[in-house]
Protein backbone atom coordinates (compact mmCIF):
# COMPACT_ATOMS: atom_id res chain seq x y z
CA UNK A 1 0.00 0.00 0.00
CA UNK A 2 3.43 1.91 0.16
CA UNK A 3 3.88 5.25 2.32
CA UNK A 4 1.14 7.51 4.34
CA UNK A 5 1.30 10.46 5.87
CA UNK A 6 0.02 11.13 9.66
CA UNK A 7 0.46 14.17 11.80
CA UNK A 8 3.95 14.77 10.71
CA UNK A 9 5.18 11.45 9.89
CA UNK A 10 6.04 9.38 7.12
CA UNK A 11 5.08 5.94 7.58
CA UNK A 12 3.41 2.44 6.46
CA UNK A 13 -0.05 2.24 6.25
CA UNK A 14 -0.43 -0.69 8.53
CA UNK A 15 1.76 1.98 11.26
CA UNK A 16 -0.48 4.22 10.30
CA UNK A 17 -2.84 4.68 13.59
CA UNK A 18 -5.56 7.34 15.59
CA UNK A 19 -6.51 6.93 18.87
CA UNK A 20 -10.22 6.06 19.07
CA UNK A 21 -11.47 9.42 20.74
CA UNK A 22 -10.53 11.09 17.61
CA UNK A 23 -13.31 13.58 16.80
CA UNK A 24 -13.23 12.45 12.93
CA UNK A 25 -13.88 8.76 14.49
CA UNK A 26 -16.38 9.76 16.99
CA UNK A 27 -18.30 12.39 15.28
CA UNK A 28 -17.40 12.55 11.43
CA UNK A 29 -15.87 15.79 12.79
CA UNK A 30 -13.78 16.21 9.24
CA UNK A 31 -13.30 17.18 6.48
CA UNK A 32 -11.55 15.56 3.02
CA UNK A 33 -10.77 15.83 -0.69
CA UNK A 34 -9.81 13.13 -3.46
CA UNK A 35 -7.36 14.79 -5.71
CA UNK A 36 -6.62 12.90 -9.14
CA UNK A 37 -3.51 12.55 -10.26
CA UNK A 38 -1.90 11.53 -13.88
CA UNK A 39 1.54 10.25 -14.54
CA UNK A 40 2.18 11.73 -10.95
CA UNK A 41 0.82 15.14 -11.46
CA UNK A 42 -2.02 15.77 -9.52
CA UNK A 43 -4.83 17.90 -11.83
CA UNK A 44 -6.08 20.99 -10.55
CA UNK A 45 -4.41 21.05 -7.27
CA UNK A 46 -4.68 24.32 -6.24
CA UNK A 47 -8.83 24.22 -6.88
CA UNK A 48 -8.78 21.19 -4.40
CA UNK A 49 -7.14 22.84 -1.85
CA UNK A 50 -9.27 25.92 -2.41
CA UNK A 51 -11.87 23.94 -1.96
CA UNK A 52 -10.52 22.13 1.37
CA UNK A 53 -10.40 25.48 2.41
CA UNK A 54 -13.89 26.14 2.38
CA UNK A 55 -15.17 22.97 3.69
CA UNK A 56 -12.38 23.45 6.56
CA UNK A 57 -13.81 27.49 7.25
CA UNK A 58 -17.81 25.79 6.79
CA UNK A 59 -16.68 23.61 9.78
CA UNK A 60 -14.98 26.02 11.72
CA UNK A 61 -11.67 24.85 11.72
CA UNK A 62 -8.15 26.42 10.66
CA UNK A 63 -5.90 24.92 8.45
CA UNK A 64 -3.19 23.34 9.45
CA UNK A 65 -0.82 23.55 6.93
CA UNK A 66 -0.36 26.38 4.34
CA UNK A 67 -1.26 26.02 0.19
CA UNK A 68 3.00 25.26 -0.17
CA UNK A 69 3.30 23.01 2.67
CA UNK A 70 0.34 20.51 1.32
CA UNK A 71 2.12 20.92 -1.77
CA UNK A 72 5.04 19.57 -0.75
CA UNK A 73 3.57 17.01 1.17
CA UNK A 74 1.05 15.85 -1.53
CA UNK A 75 3.87 15.96 -3.85
CA UNK A 76 6.25 12.89 -1.17
CA UNK A 77 3.18 10.95 -0.92
CA UNK A 78 2.94 11.06 -5.02
CA UNK A 79 6.49 10.23 -5.17
CA UNK A 80 6.66 7.20 -3.15
CA UNK A 81 3.12 5.79 -4.46
CA UNK A 82 3.78 2.65 -6.74
CA UNK A 83 1.34 3.79 -9.18
CA UNK A 84 1.57 6.27 -12.00
CA UNK A 85 -2.29 7.79 -12.34
CA UNK A 86 -3.25 7.85 -8.49
CA UNK A 87 -5.92 9.37 -6.37
CA UNK A 88 -4.62 11.12 -3.37
CA UNK A 89 -7.07 10.68 -0.39
CA UNK A 90 -6.58 13.77 2.27
CA UNK A 91 -8.34 14.08 5.32
CA UNK A 92 -8.36 16.49 8.02
CA UNK A 93 -10.24 16.21 11.65
CA UNK A 94 -10.91 17.81 14.45
CA UNK A 95 -8.62 15.66 16.66
CA UNK A 96 -9.02 13.18 19.99
CA UNK A 97 -10.25 15.17 22.47
CA UNK A 98 -12.50 13.78 25.59
CA UNK A 99 -16.66 12.75 23.81
CA UNK A 100 -18.27 16.40 23.93
CA UNK A 101 -20.36 17.67 21.00
CA UNK A 102 -19.22 20.82 21.56
CA UNK A 103 -15.72 21.75 20.37
CA UNK A 104 -12.70 21.37 22.18
CA UNK A 105 -11.17 24.43 23.80
CA UNK A 106 -7.75 23.04 22.20
CA UNK A 107 -7.86 21.56 19.05
CA UNK A 108 -4.93 19.11 18.00
CA UNK A 109 -6.08 18.09 13.87
CA UNK A 110 -5.33 14.84 12.72
CA UNK A 111 -3.89 15.27 9.12
CA UNK A 112 -4.26 11.90 6.89
CA UNK A 113 -3.10 11.71 3.24
CA UNK A 114 -2.37 8.83 1.07
CA UNK A 115 -2.13 7.76 -2.33
CA UNK A 116 -4.51 4.80 -3.95
CA UNK A 117 -4.19 3.62 -7.49
CA UNK A 118 -6.52 5.44 -9.63
CA UNK A 119 -9.10 2.93 -11.60
CA UNK A 120 -10.71 5.23 -14.01
CA UNK A 121 -14.14 4.15 -16.08
CA UNK A 122 -13.38 1.20 -18.33
CA UNK A 123 -13.55 0.82 -21.94
CA UNK A 124 -16.71 -1.25 -21.74
CA UNK A 125 -18.15 1.82 -19.36
CA UNK A 126 -17.31 4.62 -21.87
CA UNK A 127 -19.10 2.15 -24.75
CA UNK A 128 -21.90 1.34 -23.19
CA UNK A 129 -22.53 3.51 -20.08
CA UNK A 130 -24.04 3.13 -16.13
CA UNK A 131 -27.19 2.52 -15.03
CA UNK A 132 -28.39 4.86 -12.25
CA UNK A 133 -31.22 5.07 -10.01
CA UNK A 134 -33.05 8.07 -8.33
CA UNK A 135 -33.70 9.15 -4.74
CA UNK A 136 -34.50 11.95 -2.43
CA UNK A 137 -31.72 13.80 -1.22
CA UNK A 138 -32.62 13.53 2.59
CA UNK A 139 -29.08 14.90 3.37
CA UNK A 140 -28.46 18.06 5.22
CA UNK A 141 -28.10 21.51 3.93
CA UNK A 142 -24.26 21.98 3.69
CA UNK A 143 -23.36 19.88 0.77
CA UNK A 144 -21.13 22.29 -0.29
CA UNK A 145 -18.83 21.10 2.22
CA UNK A 146 -16.78 17.92 1.79
CA UNK A 147 -17.18 16.49 5.39
CA UNK A 148 -16.59 13.02 6.60
CA UNK A 149 -19.61 12.61 7.71
CA UNK A 150 -20.88 10.51 4.65
CA UNK A 151 -23.24 8.27 6.06
CA UNK A 152 -26.61 9.99 4.10
CA UNK A 153 -24.42 9.43 1.18
CA UNK A 154 -23.44 5.82 1.92
CA UNK A 155 -26.82 5.22 2.52
CA UNK A 156 -28.01 6.94 -0.87
CA UNK A 157 -25.40 5.03 -2.60
CA UNK A 158 -25.77 1.58 -1.80
CA UNK A 159 -29.28 1.95 -2.30
CA UNK A 160 -28.13 1.91 -6.16
CA UNK A 161 -25.35 -0.75 -5.71
CA UNK A 162 -29.11 -3.21 -3.93
CA UNK A 163 -30.15 -2.11 -7.47
CA UNK A 164 -27.56 -3.08 -9.63
CA UNK A 165 -26.61 0.36 -10.42
CA UNK A 166 -23.58 2.34 -10.53
CA UNK A 167 -25.17 5.72 -8.95
CA UNK A 168 -28.18 7.18 -7.10
CA UNK A 169 -28.86 10.31 -8.67
CA UNK A 170 -30.69 12.98 -5.96
CA UNK A 171 -33.99 15.00 -5.88
CA UNK A 172 -34.60 17.48 -3.57
CA UNK A 173 -37.98 19.20 -3.85
CA UNK A 174 -38.30 17.77 -7.20
CA UNK A 175 -34.79 19.50 -8.35
CA UNK A 176 -32.03 17.65 -9.86
CA UNK A 177 -28.63 18.37 -6.81
CA UNK A 178 -26.19 15.57 -7.46
CA UNK A 179 -25.53 12.31 -6.89
CA UNK A 180 -24.25 10.05 -3.63
CA UNK A 181 -20.56 10.31 -5.04
CA UNK A 182 -20.85 13.05 -7.89
CA UNK A 183 -22.26 15.79 -9.74
CA UNK A 184 -24.76 15.35 -12.99
CA UNK A 185 -25.04 16.65 -16.21
CA UNK A 186 -27.74 16.58 -18.84
CA UNK A 187 -28.42 17.15 -22.31
CA UNK A 188 -31.61 18.25 -23.93
CA UNK A 189 -31.69 19.21 -27.67
CA UNK A 190 -27.75 19.37 -27.54
CA UNK A 191 -27.85 22.21 -24.50
CA UNK A 192 -25.39 21.09 -22.15
CA UNK A 193 -27.58 21.78 -18.79
CA UNK A 194 -26.29 21.76 -15.18
CA UNK A 195 -27.66 22.66 -11.60
CA UNK A 196 -26.12 25.75 -10.02
CA UNK A 197 -23.45 25.48 -7.14
CA UNK A 198 -25.31 25.88 -3.83
CA UNK A 199 -25.29 24.64 -0.41
CA UNK A 200 -27.24 21.63 -1.86
CA UNK A 201 -24.43 20.14 -3.80
CA UNK A 202 -20.32 19.58 -3.65
CA UNK A 203 -18.97 22.04 -5.93
CA UNK A 204 -17.14 19.47 -8.14
CA UNK A 205 -13.75 20.37 -9.43
CA UNK A 206 -14.60 17.80 -12.09
CA UNK A 207 -17.75 19.74 -12.82
CA UNK A 208 -15.66 23.44 -13.44
CA UNK A 209 -13.39 21.88 -16.26
CA UNK A 210 -16.63 19.88 -17.95
CA UNK A 211 -18.01 23.21 -18.04
CA UNK A 212 -14.94 25.03 -19.43
CA UNK A 213 -14.66 22.07 -21.81
CA UNK A 214 -18.09 22.61 -23.10
CA UNK A 215 -17.45 25.91 -23.90
CA UNK A 216 -13.98 24.99 -25.73
CA UNK A 217 -15.75 23.04 -27.44
CA UNK A 218 -18.37 25.51 -28.38
CA UNK A 219 -21.48 23.70 -27.22
CA UNK A 220 -24.32 25.83 -25.71
CA UNK A 221 -23.98 25.07 -22.23
CA UNK A 222 -26.63 26.53 -19.34
CA UNK A 223 -26.27 26.62 -15.54
CA UNK A 224 -29.83 26.23 -14.14
CA UNK A 225 -32.25 24.56 -11.78
CA UNK A 226 -33.16 21.35 -13.57
CA UNK A 227 -36.60 19.40 -12.33
CA UNK A 228 -37.61 15.37 -11.96
CA UNK A 229 -39.71 15.86 -15.69
CA UNK A 230 -36.86 17.45 -17.28
CA UNK A 231 -34.58 14.86 -16.02
CA UNK A 232 -36.45 12.27 -17.15
CA UNK A 233 -37.03 13.57 -20.59
CA UNK A 234 -32.82 14.27 -21.27
CA UNK A 235 -31.27 12.94 -24.06
CA UNK A 236 -28.20 12.38 -22.51
CA UNK A 237 -27.25 12.13 -18.55
CA UNK A 238 -23.83 12.10 -17.40
CA UNK A 239 -21.92 11.77 -13.87
CA UNK A 240 -18.91 13.58 -12.76
CA UNK A 241 -15.93 12.94 -10.54
CA UNK A 242 -12.30 13.10 -9.73
CA UNK A 243 -12.26 9.09 -9.98
CA UNK A 244 -15.50 8.89 -12.95
CA UNK A 245 -14.40 11.63 -14.80
CA UNK A 246 -16.96 12.24 -17.29
CA UNK A 247 -19.17 9.06 -17.54
CA UNK A 248 -22.48 8.59 -19.25
CA UNK A 249 -25.53 7.77 -17.81
CA UNK A 250 -27.44 5.22 -19.75
CA UNK A 251 -30.38 4.23 -17.65
CA UNK A 252 -32.39 6.07 -15.08
CA UNK A 253 -34.77 3.91 -12.98
CA UNK A 254 -34.94 1.22 -14.85
CA UNK A 255 -35.54 3.20 -18.43
CA UNK A 256 -33.54 4.06 -20.96
CA UNK A 257 -31.96 7.60 -21.26
CA UNK A 258 -32.14 8.95 -24.90
CA UNK A 259 -31.38 5.64 -26.97
CA UNK A 260 -29.67 3.63 -24.22
CA UNK A 261 -26.47 4.45 -25.82
CA UNK A 262 -23.53 7.02 -24.96
CA UNK A 263 -24.67 10.07 -26.83
CA UNK A 264 -22.82 12.16 -29.55
CA UNK A 265 -22.34 14.55 -26.86
CA UNK A 266 -21.02 13.03 -24.23
CA UNK A 267 -18.80 11.27 -26.88
CA UNK A 268 -17.47 14.80 -27.88
CA UNK A 269 -16.99 15.50 -24.33
CA UNK A 270 -14.98 12.35 -23.31
CA UNK A 271 -12.31 13.00 -26.05
CA UNK A 272 -11.96 16.30 -24.70
CA UNK A 273 -11.81 15.27 -21.48
CA UNK A 274 -9.03 12.49 -22.31
CA UNK A 275 -6.78 15.60 -24.59
CA UNK A 276 -7.40 17.83 -21.65
CA UNK A 277 -5.97 15.23 -19.15
CA UNK A 278 -3.05 14.49 -21.39
CA UNK A 279 -2.32 18.04 -21.51
CA UNK A 280 -2.13 18.24 -17.74
CA UNK A 281 0.30 15.10 -18.26
CA UNK A 282 2.64 17.08 -20.08
CA UNK A 283 2.84 19.99 -17.60
CA UNK A 284 0.76 22.05 -20.29
CA UNK A 285 -2.06 22.86 -18.29
N1 LIG B 1 -16.47 12.39 -4.51
N2 LIG B 1 -20.58 15.27 -5.30
C1 LIG B 1 -20.28 14.41 -4.30
C2 LIG B 1 -21.28 14.16 -3.25
C3 LIG B 1 -19.02 13.77 -4.31
O1 LIG B 1 -18.71 12.93 -3.30
C4 LIG B 1 -18.10 14.03 -5.36
C5 LIG B 1 -16.75 13.39 -5.42
C6 LIG B 1 -18.48 14.93 -6.36
C7 LIG B 1 -17.54 15.29 -7.51
O2 LIG B 1 -16.51 16.16 -7.09
P1 LIG B 1 -15.11 16.17 -7.83
O3 LIG B 1 -15.37 16.38 -9.28
O4 LIG B 1 -14.39 17.31 -7.21
O5 LIG B 1 -14.47 14.84 -7.57
C8 LIG B 1 -19.71 15.53 -6.30
C9 LIG B 1 -15.15 11.85 -4.36
C10 LIG B 1 -14.50 11.41 -5.61
C11 LIG B 1 -15.17 10.79 -3.25
O6 LIG B 1 -15.84 11.06 -2.26
O7 LIG B 1 -14.51 9.75 -3.37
Amino acid sequence: MGTVYLNGKFLPLEEAHVPVLDRGFIFGDGVYEVIPVYDRRPFRLHHHLERLQHSLDGIRMANPLTPDEWETLIGRIVAEAAWEDQGVYLQVTRGPAPRDHAFPKTVSPTVFVMANALTTPSAEIVAHGVAAITAVDNRWLNCDLKTTSLLANVLLRQLSVDAGCAETILLRDGFLSEGSASNIFMVKDSVVLAPPKSNLMLPGITYDVVLELATSEGLDSTVRSISDTELRAADEVWLTSSTKEITAVTSLDGKPVGNGQPGPIFKRMHTAYQVFKHQVMRGKE
